[in-house]
């Protein structure tokens, strides 16, 4: 009921909506509504009530709400279950743990803040309260192990897609998933794999935003390296609509992908990339070298010609951009 009204007041946002039509529309008494409005208001919702007028939302807070994100939103898969926290270690252990125990496809965990945030190869991820979007995506497939890092291009094609249609930056995307804006990253995304030799039990897709971020709010290390949209767009950005764009972006590459395999995937990443046609850096698990980024193929490895001229398949690793050197 309290989405309902919550909903009620958001489609008449900003204009009074009397207590008699929202006891009419949702068949609530106004003692209900009236203890449902409190609530709201205190969770920060800004609401005004004038007797004979009715209630009028003025400002909504930018918290992740489970209610708010699920109002109008009409996914397929992706969303149908969302799990809140204040503060968490990491959404990817959540989600890894709620995924063993049997949770549903599609389910996303959120939290405000991560105390041990965790990114690729072991790194740290500063996860501050309330300035970014910290969420972890369950997705089992009904494809072979072999095709598990094929997600990796899915998530990151949408997340790339969402942030662009929502915020009008040009972010690209730098191989396998990180997101750039102007050779500076802000977001990265942490695939974490549970398989038998013939099946996948789950994937975790860990995604990280950078969002309200002012510069000195990153640690002194990636000062120079990491940005926010707000620092990229000079804006202030509401979270839970940049989110609410992600899990539609999330939903649709998802199908796309389930219904017609990995080729348009792999053609849009190429479209939004920014790592192909460059002089790159790789460190593997036991080497570096450098060559130029000639393609992806349909594994989604990056295909390097090394300086010495040979073509290589990258399929774990790092790369750096060498004119960002
Ligand atoms: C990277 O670029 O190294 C990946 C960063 C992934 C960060 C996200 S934030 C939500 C999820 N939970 C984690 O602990 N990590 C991922």
């Amino acid at each position: 009921m309290r989405e309902a009204i919550l909903k009620l007041l958001i489609d008449n946002e900003g204009k009074y909506i009397s207590g008699e039509e929202v006891s009419k529309k949702l068949s609530v008494s106004r003692t209900a509504i009236w203890k449902h409005i409190n609530s709201l208001k205190e969770e920060g919702y800004i609401i005004e009530s004038i007797p004979r007028k009715g209630y009028c939302l003025l400002e909504r807070p930018d918290l992740l709400s489970p209610e708010e994100i699920r109002i109008g939103l009409d996914t397929t898969r992706i969303g149908k279950k969302i799990i809140t926290f204040d503060s968490v270690s990491s959404t990817n252990d959540v989600a890894k743990k709620l995924a063993a125990e049997g949770a549903e496809e599609g389910t996303i965990i959120l939290a405000e803040q991560q105390l041990v945030g965790r990114g690729r190869m072991a790194r740290n991820w500063s996860s501050l309260p309330g300035l970014g979007i910290w969420m972890s995506v369950i997705l089992k497939p009904n494809i072979i192990p072999p095709r598990a890092s094929q997600l990796i291009f899915v998530n990151a094609v949408a997340v790339c897609r969402a942030i662009r249609n929502y915020t009008g930056l040009d972010v690209t995307l730098k191989w396998p998933n990180d997101i750039l804006y102007q050779s500076k990253k802000i977001c990265g995304i942490l695939t974490e794999l549970s398989a038998e030799i013939d099946q996948i039990n789950y994937i975790i897709a860990g995604i990280g935003i950078n969002v309200n971020q002012e510069q000195k709010d990153f640690p002194w290390e990636l000062q120079d390296t990491a940005i926010s949209l707000k620092g990229a767009g000079n804006k202030n950005i509401r979270r839970i609509d940049l989110l609410k764009e992600i899990i539609k972006e999330l939903d649709c590459k998802y199908d796309i992908y389930l219904k017609e395999g990995f080729p348009l995937i792999l053609k849009e990443w190429k479209i939004l990339n920014s790592t192909l046609g460059q002089e790159v850096n790789i460190t593997g698990r036991n080497e570096k070298y450098s060559g130029t980024a000639l393609d992806l193929d349909e594994d989604g490895c990056l295909v390097v010609k090394t300086e010495d001229g040979d073509v290589r398949r990258v399929i774990v690793g790092d790369v750096t951009l060498r004119k960002d050197n």
